[in-house]
């Protein structure tokens, strides 16, 4: 069982997960107008880990016997840009998702509610993950630039992920069903 506080907490970042979702799939559209596949596939594979990290929580709400209360999810934003603003902006998304987790992580231990702590330890570790990847494509991006052939190899590469991510889904979906 846990507290009426931290349950809300935790339905709010269902609802910001959802969000981020949401905002993976904007980028993902946008990749895809640009003529960019590869980078399209990688935000699409984002937007599938995003519903992944809602549905952990919506699982852990209810094996603590707490409500599920979904709430309005807000539109991305429709800003344009170049491949290099767009992972800015991931960026800065998944940084105030850090910084939510956080302020999470530090309320479940002000109830000592030391299960709901050790369940977020997941998401602490999964938003360095996130933070790391995103700051080693933008590095590239800073390096070869956004332009002509390099624009190209880092479209592969993403495309490259992308397909190991989807493999990576596939993998948890058959040991889920298993
Ligand atoms: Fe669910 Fe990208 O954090």
């Amino acid at each position: 069982m846990i507290s009426n506080e931290m349950a809300r907490r935790i339905n709010a970042q269902i609802n910001r997960e959802i969000y981020s979702a949401y905002f993976y799939l904007a980028l993902a559209a946008q990749a895809e107008s640009m003529n960019l596949k590869g980078t399209g596939a990688w935000f699409v594979a984002k937007h599938g880990e995003e519903l992944s990290h809602a549905m952990k929580m919506y699982r852990y709400l209810i094996d603590q016997d707490a409500s599920v209360r979904l709430t309005e999810v807000a539109a991305p934003p429709t800003e344009g840009g170049n491949l290099f603003q767009m992972f800015e902006r991931t960026l800065a998304h998944e940084r105030e998702v850090t910084s939510a987790i956080n302020d999470m992580v530090d309320h479940a231990l002000s109830e000592k509610d030391h299960a709901t702590s050790i369940f977020l330890q997941w998401f602490v570790t999964e938003q360095i993950e996130e933070e790391a990847t995103v700051k080693d494509i933008l590095g590239r991006l800073r390096l070869f630039g956004d332009q002509g052939q390099a624009l190209l190899m880092i479209d592969n590469e993403l495309a490259a992920i992308a397909a190991q991510m989807a493999r990576g889904t596939t993998g948890t979906q058959a040991a889920t069903n298993g």
